[in-house]
């Protein structure tokens, strides 16, 4: 039987994900001593946390004319949620992050300096102070390469630390025992298709988003959201699959990010007639309004005829006001990304922009120590044995409707770290050896085996043409605005697109370092996404943050203050949003003004 021939290796936990937050993970584990391996589809190096320009929020407190402080952060970010973020994780995310910071900093991150030599921050959006009050400075930066450098001091400590790497293996799928606990996962190595099982008393989850369902993305065509699918596969919850970012400023038709930093160094958005149009829509924060309500501003002057451009179908970002030695200290990443990708220089002329798909703030529901939640509805929530996740594959909730540009870094900081620290304490606490049959190793390889041998001819679309068809449904119908009848009828489209990739034919059986295999299972994990999201947007009847509906323009607190919990075989239901965090007073339900 296959499964026998698999090969077999056994760590005290298994890590998908060689991002930011699977390394953070990874560090607390290989610390103590515990047997840790991380499994990465790409050279961890290359993993998409590389690509965060802006920064990483933290109140330490030394920018700005006023003194910061974690409870204004804590509150911005659940203004920026739009009351969908969970307030215990977001208190303890925004407590936190001024440690973080430090150790970062202790672990070499070459963060940029001001004048006296403390760590840099700028402004970024929705953030303030006292409440509301003064835009605040509060994002750490190291120029706008700030995800590149995390991640690399991140991998250079894991290394220090002889975490053992599993590099360009890609996950298949979950291995789940008969009692329910997640036991490992069955992963193929890239070089030569060879499948191994890797058994471990826990798995964490750290595999990122899954930005590429959309067309026009920030993305890395590597986010193709293979954590969300394992999970949905094995009928676990993604919960707020609705909530997607649109980033304000993507280069024009290529989708490339162009940071907030940006605008928080004094950038600022044009239309057609060179207007800066951001004041009028948002009297107090203007440019660094929160992300959502930039990109619905932005969306609203190109419907009206106000675009810039031969089509009138973009916007433009001005910085040429600013001094030199910004683009230079500040900005050189995004000043060579506008000469190689945009044909403009961003010293001279305005970069054009749209709102590019950027960030899923839905995921895997966890707790805040970053164990895996199911949710079913009579019996409430109960953590799954086993398995944890962190990043942004995970639902935490500390993003809710609308994440704060340079809160995901912490993001995956502060939880990749929850998640090394509980696994650290229950294993130093010792843990029972989990039974396995071949039987459950099986299930985790079916869908492999299903691809492999299926030799269909003729009929079957290929995998590029239907993942474009995806890509244009989920970019059409589930964009910047949606209404019903286009969601539904989205939704309709991409449950055919599904039936259809279970005809696809794996035509190239080569071994070593075979894409067209990974691309077939990568768009079967991205179609679990999208159908996910649909059939979430298709059930929240308001409008909350980045979900924005034509036909329900209000948010309903009294209906929908909830979250949104979708499995495979079900519709989708509404659990709690958590209000009660443990050291301040929650903040209660309010508009969000701009
Ligand atoms: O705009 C940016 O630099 C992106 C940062 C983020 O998404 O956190």
């Amino acid at each position: 039987m296959i499964v026998n021939k698999i090969d077999r290796k056994n760590y005290d936990c298994i890590i998908i994900g060689g991002g930011g937050a699977g390394l953070r993970a990874a560090y607390t584990l290989a610390k103590s001593n515990h047997k840790v391996a991380v499994v990465s589809k790409v050279y961890p190096s290359r993993s998409h946390t590389c690509a965060a320009q802006g920064g990483i929020n933290a109140a330490v407190g030394n920018a700005g004319q006023h003194k910061d402080d974690w409870r204004f952060h804590m509150y911005d970010t659940v203004m920026g949620s739009d009351f969908l973020g969970d307030q215990k994780a977001i208190e303890y995310m925004c407590k936190e992050a001024p440690d973080a910071i430090l150790e970062l900093e202790r672990m070499g991150m070459p963060f940029s300096r001001d004048d006296n030599g403390r760590i840099y921050q700028r402004s970024f959006g929705g953030q303030t102070v006292n409440y509301g009050g003064e835009i605040a400075k509060r994002t750490c930066a190291v120029a706008d390469r700030t995800g590149h450098a995390l991640l690399h001091t991140l991998y250079q400590q894991c290394l220090s630390l002889n975490v053992n790497f599993y590099s360009e293996w890609f996950a298949i799928d979950l291995v789940r025992a008969a009692n329910g606990h997640v036991v490992g996962v069955v992963a193929m190595d890239l070089e030569t298709s060879a499948l191994q099982f890797m058994k471990s008393h826990f798995t964490v989850l750290a595999t990122g988003g899954a930005g590429r369902i959309f067309k026009s993305s920030t993305n890395a065509y590597t986010c193709t959201g293979d954590g969300l699918a394992m999970a949905y596969r094995l009928d676990l919850p993604l919960q707020d699959m609705e909530m997607w970012q649109f980033h304000p400023t993507g280069i024009f038709g290529v989708g490339i990010l162009v940071s907030e930093g940006t605008r928080g160094e004094g950038g600022y958005l044009v239309n057609g007639d060179n207007e800066r149009f951001m004041p009028s829509y948002a009297p107090h924060f203007k440019d660094l309004a929160c992300r959502d309500f930039v990109s619905r501003c932005s969306m609203i002057e190109i419907r009206e005829g106000r675009g810039c451009g031969p089509n009138k179908d973009h916007v433009g970002l001005q910085l040429s006001h600013l001094p030199k030695a910004v683009f230079k200290e500040k900005l050189p990443g995004i000043t060579e990304l506008s000469r190689v990708y945009a044909n403009i220089d961003p010293m001279v002329d305005p970069i054009p922009v749209v709102p590019t798909c950027h960030y899923m703030m839905g995921g895997i529901p966890t707790n805040k120590d970053a164990e895996v939640v199911d949710y079913n509805l009579g019996s409430g929530d109960q953590v799954v044995p086993g398995l944890y996740a962190c990043g942004e594959v995970a639902n935490v909730s500390v993003h809710g409707a609308n994440r704060l540009g340079a809160n995901s870094l912490l993001d995956l900081v502060i939880f990749g770290r929850s998640a090394g620290q509980s696994i650290k304490d229950k294993l130093d606490q010792g843990v029972a050896d989990v039974p396995v049959s071949d039987d459950d190793v099986h299930q985790a390889i079916q869908r492999f085996f299903e691809f492999e041998s299926n030799h269909n001819s003729g009929a079957a679309k290929s995998v590029s043409e239907l993942r474009v068809m995806m890509q244009e449904i989920m970019q059409n119908d589930f964009g910047v605005f949606r209404t019903e009848i286009s969601m539904k009828t989205g939704l309709e489209k991409l449950k055919q697109l599904d039936d259809q990739i279970r005809e696809c034919q794996l035509v190239d059986k080569s071994k070593s370092f075979n894409t067209a295999r990974v691309e077939l299972l990568e768009l079967d994990n991205l179609m679990k996404v999208a159908i996910s999201t649909a059939k979430s947007a298709v059930y929240r009847t308001e409008s909350r943050g980045a979900h924005s509906r034509e036909d329900y323009q209000s948010r309903n607190d009294d209906s929908w203050h909830c979250h949104t919990i979708d499995k495979i075989k079900m519709d989708p239901v509404k659990r709690p949003v958590d209000m009660s965090p443990e050291i301040v007073d929650a903040i209660p339900l309010r508009e969000r003004a701009q």
